[in-house]
Parts: C-alpha cells; structure tokens; sequence
C-alpha cells in the first residue's frame, strides 16, 4: 500500500569501497500545523559507534550533527533535539520559519540520506463552541494513506485510532461513556468529529500520526460553553428602568404629600389663633 503513494521510489545500493551507499531521490511530504511536535526519522534503528548524522536545513544549513553519542544543535536550539538511540530530528512548537526542505546524512558503514519537505499550516490549536454545537478536531492532512497508525486521546484515554496495518478503525467508546455515540471519524482525512457537545467534553485533546518517515504530534484545546441567557431574566419581574421610574414617583407623591400634611397643619395653627 504505501509503495503505491510513492511511485517515484528509487534506491542504489552501491557498494564501493566496502561501504554501502543508499541514494533516494525522494522528498517525504510533511505536512504539518504551527505549533505542532514533528519527529524526522533516519529510519535507522541503532546508530554504530562509527556513524556520523547531519542534518541539513534548506540548501546547506547544518542545524544539528550527531558524531558518536555526542549531540549538537547548531540553529533553532530551543526548537531542536536529535533522539540518542538513532539520531531522529525532534522539532518542537513548530512555526514558520522551520518550514522547508530538510536532509539528512548519514556516514559511517552504512551511508544513507533521506529528504524531507515540511510544510507548515495556520493551526487549530483552541477551538470554542457552545454546548449542544459539533467540533471537529483536524488532522490537517487530505489523505492518511501516508500514515500507518493515527491516534486521538482526550486527555490520556485513547478515543479514537486508525491502524493501516492492521485495517483496525475503531471509536474507543467502551472505556469512557462519556462520548457514547457522538463521535466520528473521517476514514479519508482521519479528522474527529465529536457531535452534540457537553460542557464535559473541554479539555485537551491530543493527536498522534505515525508513519515509516515521521511522526506528528498535537493538542488541541477545546472549550465547551454551557449555554447563558442574556441579562433580561424573565423570573426577576421588572425591569431595572421600571424600577428606578417608580422609585422616583414614589418619591414625589411622598414629597408632595409631606408638602400638603405641613401646609394644612400651618393653616390650621394659624387659624387657631384668629
Ligand atoms: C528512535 O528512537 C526513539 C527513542 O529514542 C524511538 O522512540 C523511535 O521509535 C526510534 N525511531 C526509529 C525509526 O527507530
Ligand atoms: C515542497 O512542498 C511545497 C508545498 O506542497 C511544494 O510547493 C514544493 O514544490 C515542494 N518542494 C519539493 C522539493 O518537493
């Protein structure tokens, strides 16, 4: 299956000088969201004492070298990070302007390189709606061809994965029935649909897409708001502008009838003494 979403696949193994050399012509597509954990592998499973790893960014940057056991990373240093066991390139909180074309050589008994084109998206990363609406948490990607295994977690419980190898699509209701029956997944682009909202569903979720060349992470936030009517509470009788007008009339007549005891009490005083 994967061979066939990668038709340009061509490989020399030439052994020249008792050092085998694998050259590819091909560019992984990576397609990625701002802010999202990007892992590019070397596709090696244990690195030789005698292998050599540099990674090179755009034409010839070298942003990280991995010599024996020893790391450096030369740019984005609070971004990168190769993985000790196989010299892997960890891109953390991806943006923009780690977007572009990487490569990765490998020297030593086995010599390879592998490229990669990664491209970086607007992100998704808090989504906001209110109670009873339906979300849908995207993977970002038109097709999943290119992933063997897709993985949805609300908060640490598995809810929702794709797994090519297996032909296993399954919507993990049964652990949690928190969101019996309301969830979907898109066969074709892997995105999660949770429908009929609760104000339970608000949390983290998170998304894990794995494939032979990289590995894709990201949380996304959502908040589900209960619905609040507006200030013109029907229980609460009267409006505050009645209120404050009776108020007011109130006071007057009060005024006015003060006014009135006082004047014929004046009048009556007076007349007494006539
Ligand atoms: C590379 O090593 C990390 C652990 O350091 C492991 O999780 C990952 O699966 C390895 N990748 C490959 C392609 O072997
Ligand atoms: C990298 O991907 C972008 C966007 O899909 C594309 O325009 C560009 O041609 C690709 N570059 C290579 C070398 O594959």
């Amino acid at each position: 299956m994967r061979n066939h979403s990668f038709p340009f696949w061509v490989v020399l193994a030439l052994l020249v000088d008792g050092v085998l050399v694998a050259v590819t012509d091909e560019v992984k597509p990576v397609s990625v969201m701002k802010g999202d954990s990007v892992i590019l592998n070397t596709g090696v499973s244990e690195l030789q004492s005698d292998n050599t790893i540099e990674w090179i960014f755009g034409d010839k940057l070298i942003i990280a070298k991995m010599e024996g056991k020893k790391i450096s990373i030369i740019v984005f240093r609070d971004k990168l990070n190769l993985e000790n066991e196989n010299g892997s390139l960890i891109i953390k909180d991806i943006t923009n302007e780690q977007e572009g074309l990487y490569k990765v050589d490998i020297r030593g008994r086995y010599e390879t390189s592998k490229r990669f084109n990664v491209t970086v998206r607007e992100a998704m990363k808090t989504v906001s709606v209110k109670k009873g609406e339906s979300v849908t948490l995207h993977t970002g990607v038109i097709e999943i061809q290119g992933y063997d295994l897709i993985k949805w977690k609300f908060e640490e419980h598995l809810i929702a994965e794709i797994n090519q190898g297996t032909n296993l699509f399954i919507l993990e209701d049964s652990s949690d029935e928190r969101f019996k029956g309301r969830l979907q997944l898109s066969e074709k682009s892997g995105s999660l649909t949770i429908s009929d909202s609760e104000t339970t569903d608000s949390g983290v979720y998170h998304l894990n897409m794995i494939s032979s060349s990289h590995t894709v992470q990201r949380t996304i936030s959502v908040t589900v708001k209960a619905f609040i009517p507006d200030n013109h509470t029907p229980d609460s009788g009267l409006h505050p502008g009645y209120v404050a007008l009776i108020s007011v009339i109130v006071l007057v007549m009060l005024v006015a009838a003060v006014t009135l005891v006082i004047c014929y009490r004046t009048r009556n005083q007076t007349s007494e003494f006539i």
